[in-house]
């Protein structure tokens, strides 16, 4: 066993894929089938300590520090973004093969996306309480970012963040729609085509709705 193994576990990490286990892949396409699976579900659990670290220092004061794990909490939305495609280059009539072996196995069921999902009700709370230390309001920020240069990019990294959760639900719809299609139920029961819904649910309502209400104070739109 060499050093690299020893700290990376490459022989325990690669015995959890299905090619070691016994019978095997049902077809060439599940390596990649569960790969991107299991990788996404390491990438999640990284996006969602990032995010967390970055209350963590808000909490502490250090507002670059927080933005700067943002930051990388967003890179990993790209990532995740990016290994979709992968995915779409397997024949529909593949998936139904895999499909059979998942029983009642669902991407509902993902650990590392739930939590992310959840993190709202933790993150958002840390973040009203900064603004009120900080004495200033979402309004005020957009209205003077350059009064408050570190809570303008603090606010921008939250939204980076809120847009590719978003932007990862929108191309996991695509997959879906190319390997299932939209009319049909999920392995849970669930219409595919529910998963439209989340293609455009902010994590961080608020974070939108005041650029909406800066738009209106330019334009003097009324709210409707
Ligand atoms: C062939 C590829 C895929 C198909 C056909 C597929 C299908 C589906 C379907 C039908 C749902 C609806 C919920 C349910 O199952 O009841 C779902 C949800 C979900 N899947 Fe997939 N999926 C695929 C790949 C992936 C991948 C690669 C990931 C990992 C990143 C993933 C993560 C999720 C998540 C997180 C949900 C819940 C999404 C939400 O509530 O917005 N799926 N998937």
């Amino acid at each position: 066993v060499t050093e690299y193994d020893k700290y990376i576990r490459v022989h325990e990490l690669l015995a959890l894929q299905r090619d070691s286990a016994p019978g095997g892949l049902v077809n060439h396409d599940e390596l990649m089938f569960q790969t991107v699976h299991q990788v996404a579900e390491l990438w999640l659990k990284l996006a969602l300590h990032e995010v967390r670290g970055a209350v963590k220092m808000w909490g502490s004061g250090d507002l670059r520090a927080a933005t700067h794990r943002l930051r990388r909490a967003a890179e990993i939305e790209r990532l995740l973004c990016a290994q979709m495609p992968l995915l779409e280059l397997m024949p529909p009539k593949e998936y139904h093969a895999i499909r059979a072996t998942l029983g009642r196995g669902s991407g509902q069921d993902s650990p590392g996306f739930n939590r992310l999902l959840e993190s709202p009700s933790e993150v958002w709370p840390a973040f009203e309480a900064l603004l009120r230390a900080r004495g200033v309001t979402l309004i005020g920020i957009h209205r003077d970012p350059e009064a408050h240069p570190e809570m303008y990019a603090l606010v921008a990294a939250l939204m980076d963040l809120d847009e590719g959760f978003q932007r990862f639900r929108y191309n996991h719809f695509s997959l879906v729609r190319r390997i299932i299609g939209d009319q049909v139920k999920s392995l849970k029961g669930v219409p595919a085509a529910q998963l439209a819904q989340g293609t455009t649910e902010p994590m961080f309502p608020e974070l939108w709705k005041t650029i909406s209400t800066l738009t209106r104070e330019h334009t003097g739109e009324s709210q409707y």
